[in-house]
């Protein structure tokens, strides 16, 4: 008789733990703490989306949809492309809905990135980008962000590109920090991969929450840029339904049929009444356009609350977090001084240094405020003590 045994692996994702977006989520729920960790609303979305999707599931779609997704949803997604950014995808063989930008991303990291490959982040970043890479048999390779803006470092970014980049990933409207590129600054990054096959993936999940009349520059509207990236956006962000998990990526017919070798036999499809329900209610812009005024209500008035106390506030140009400098409140590193606020104050937020290899120090604490107002005020209530 033989016992039952588990065979040990080795770890394809040696580095990987929990988590600190899941740890300071326990711990926030452990000591009842206002959560403005994790990135994601505590309200609902508009009711009017559910009663499509609703009715998709009531009309019978609810069997597998195309590979590439819902026709409509990939039209109404190119159309949106087409309106906000004037480059005219192809829905057919440019547009392919996914299972949040999670999957998009990973998916176009696996379709490009061979064993030996080099793949250029900025940091800080998201965190599946470096894991993604890995799994590709990528090597990742970190370049700061300027720190104290955030902007992007031009310089190094060009001396990072060597014969080995396959791939760059960039994310704007930014998460962590904010910022927002400029026209400039993606045609500074346009002239600097012309030279070279280097692809762009660029992360544009949070491209409707863009403050102070600022615009988003797609990568898709900018031609250089456009004709090598996968344009990565979410659903999940853009309508309050982060649960979902739908996204899409636009991205040149020959990158997009690479794209679709993977996907087909990762997650084949996209759930279908979702498909048809965000397809629907995209044929009114006004919920994606009136977005940033939404959010800029919101970060105005936690900015303004903020003020009264002793973090100092970092710039907010998009996305729905609002990081704070804490030199004069605590000398504790990132990670201890979020576990204090969590504790003590009872205010959940997330490290800085969480979102760089190695964890750089900076005294900076990231806080979400896609809340609402109630939640905010709460929060505010509580780090008034600051
Ligand atoms: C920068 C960035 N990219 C991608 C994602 C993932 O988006 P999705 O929920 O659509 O997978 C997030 C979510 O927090 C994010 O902040």
């Amino acid at each position: 008789m033989y016992q039952a045994r588990t065979p040990p692996l080795t770890s394809r994702l040696p580095n990987v733990g929990t988590t600190i977006f899941t740890v300071m989520s326990a711990l926030a729920a452990e000591c009842g703490a206002v959560n403005l960790g994790q990135g994601f609303p505590d309200f609902g979305c508009d009711p009017a989306l559910v009663e499509h999707v609703h009715a998709a599931m009531q009309e019978g779609l609810n069997q597998y949809p195309p590979m590439a997704g819902v026709p409509a949803l990939r039209q109404a997604v190119a159309a949106k492309i087409a309106a906000l950014h004037g480059r005219r995808y192809d829905a057919d063989r440019e547009i392919t809905i996914t299972a949040g930008a999670t999957q998009a991303i990973l998916t176009a990291v696996l379709c490009c990135v061979h064993p030996g490959d080099e793949v250029v982040v900025l940091e800080p970043c998201y965190d599946s980008y470096a894991p993604n890479i890995e799994l590709a048999g990528g090597t990742v390779v970190r370049v700061p962000l300027t720190p104290g803006t955030f902007r992007p470092d031009f310089e190094r970014i060009a001396a990072a590109l060597g014969p080995r980049t396959r791939a760059i990933i960039v994310n704007t409207p930014h998460n962590p920090a904010a910022v927002v590129w400029t026209r400039a600054e993606m045609q500074r990054l346009a002239e600097i991969l012309a030279p070279t096959d280097v692809l762009l993936i660029a992360d544009e999940v949070y491209e409707h929450m863009v403050f102070d009349g600022g615009e988003h520059v797609s990568a898709a509207a900018i031609p250089e840029l456009a004709a090598r990236a996968f344009v990565v956006s979410s659903f999940g962000k853009t309508f309050h339904v982060t649960g979902w998990k739908v996204g899409s990526v636009a991205a040149p017919a020959a990158l997009t049929a690479e794209f679709r070798k993977v996907h087909q036999f990762n997650v084949f499809t996209v759930n279908t009444p979702m498909q048809h329900g965000l397809a629907r209610y995209l044929a009114d812009p006004a919920p994606y356009l009136d977005l940033a005024a939404f959010y800029q209500r919101k970060r105005d008035l936690f900015r303004a609350g903020l003020a009264a106390s002793r973090l100092r506030l970092l710039p907010c140009e998009g996305s729905y977090f609002q990081s704070v400098d804490y030199s004069a409140v605590s000398d504790l590193p990132e990670a201890e001084f979020c576990q204090w606020l969590t504790r003590e104050i009872g205010v959940a937020a997330i490290p800085m240094s969480a979102f760089y290899e190695g964890g750089f120090e900076q005294h900076i604490a990231r806080l979400c405020f896609a809340k609402r107002d109630e939640t905010l005020q709460q929060a505010l209530d509580r780090l008034a003590r600051l």
